[in-house]
């Protein structure tokens, strides 16, 4: 199929860019390298620096037969102090988007929506049918875009997926996160192990958890990949579904630091500080739809498995 990947040049996007390369696929990249890099692009795709609000010229020229849209703006506590931000690229850039695909006649869209759309779950593991109660602006904005897929697909006929991630870690294609300003546990707990920074600071150790630590349910790239694969195909005209990505196993941040421990051989020392704002005790997702519907299977569920490989780009 001929793709149009938005946000091809960040983590996830550049991963999910290889694998629809490996699988045969013809992809442009378009990308605004905000966060993203253009050396994160894989070989054999094209990219073009856009942004989302600048997409129509490119459909135009590319008129591809689907789109797959990573591009947003996508730490939580930024969109708490800077909204506008996430509305504007979010929810603005991702409206510019699909008008610029109807304006080519193409319908076919996956989409990365967030675990954070939930907000604070009432139970877990949490399934698509949960309540949407999103506790900040970043979690808002996603929910806002999968509302807006439903009625494209109900009014102008989009094919559409929403992947709900959950916690994404580990690398694939040689390509793992590469954030300027890192805010995810695993890849901080490296940095610690490999000794660019002192210490990783524990988010609070008073959460109602076994070991007082939030819990968290993480998932490979490379399986977030295959689930990209498996869904660009699905949805027939007029349908948007809703997928949960995760293992259905959490692990507390005590964990998490444990594993990078375990894996790189390196002591990594914590210091215990105050909650993040807006953090909820426990995300853990049921993905029994996926598997179900698509015969998802994640191939790389062990945590230290995802640990391992993201450390191989790290040491
Ligand atoms: N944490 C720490 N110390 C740190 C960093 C994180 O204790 O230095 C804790 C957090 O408080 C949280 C857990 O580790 O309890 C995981 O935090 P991350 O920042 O790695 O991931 P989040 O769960 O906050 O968020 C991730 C994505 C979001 C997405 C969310 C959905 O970054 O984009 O998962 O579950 F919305």
């Amino acid at each position: 199929m001929r793709v149009l990947v938005a946000g091809g040049a960040g983590y996830i996007g550049s991963v999910v860019t290889a694998a629809l390369l490996a699988g045969g696929h013809e992809v442009t990249v378009l990308d605004d390298l905000s966060t993203g890099h253009a050396d994160a692009v894989p070989e054999g795709a094209a990219f073009v620096r856009a942004s989302l609000h600048d997409s129509a010229p490119v459909l135009a020229d590319v008129r591809p037969e689907a789109v797959l849209h990573f591009a947003a703006k996508s730490l939580v506590g930024v969109s708490q102090t800077q909204p506008e931000d996430y509305w504007h690229t979010n929810v603005g850039g991702s409206l510019a988007l699909l008008e610029a695909m109807r304006a080519v006649d193409c319908r076919r869209i996956v989409f990365s929506s967030t675990a954070a759309t939930y907000g604070e779950p009432d139970a877990v593991p949490i399934t698509e049918d949960a309540p949407t109660r999103p506790t900040n602006t970043y979690g808002a904005s996603k929910l806002a875009v999968d509302h807006m897929l439903t009625s494209y697909a109900v009014a102008h006929g989009f094919a559409a997926v929403s992947l709900r991630y959950f916690n994404v870690a580990g690398a694939g294609f040689g390509r793992g996160e590469r954030h300027a300003v890192e805010t995810h546990l695993i890849p901080i707990a490296l940095q610690v192990a490999a000794g660019t920074r002192d210490a990783i600071t524990v988010f609070g150790e008073d959460y109602p958890t076994p070991d007082g630590t939030c819990i968290r349910d993480y998932v490979h790239v490379l399986d977030l990949a295959d689930a990209h694969l498996l869904a660009l195909p699905a949805p027939a005209p007029g349908e948007h579904r809703i997928y949960n990505l995760g293992n259905g196993t959490g692990f507390s941040v005590r964990q998490v630091v444990d594993a990078v421990r375990e894996v790189t051989g390196h002591p990594v020392p914590v210091v215990v500080g105050a909650r993040r704002a807006g953090d909820p005790a426990q995300l853990v997702a049921s993905s029994e739809r996926i598997r179900a519907d698509l015969g998802w299977d994640p191939q790389h569920a062990e945590l230290t498995t995802m640990v391992r490989d993201a450390w191989a780009l790290v040491s």
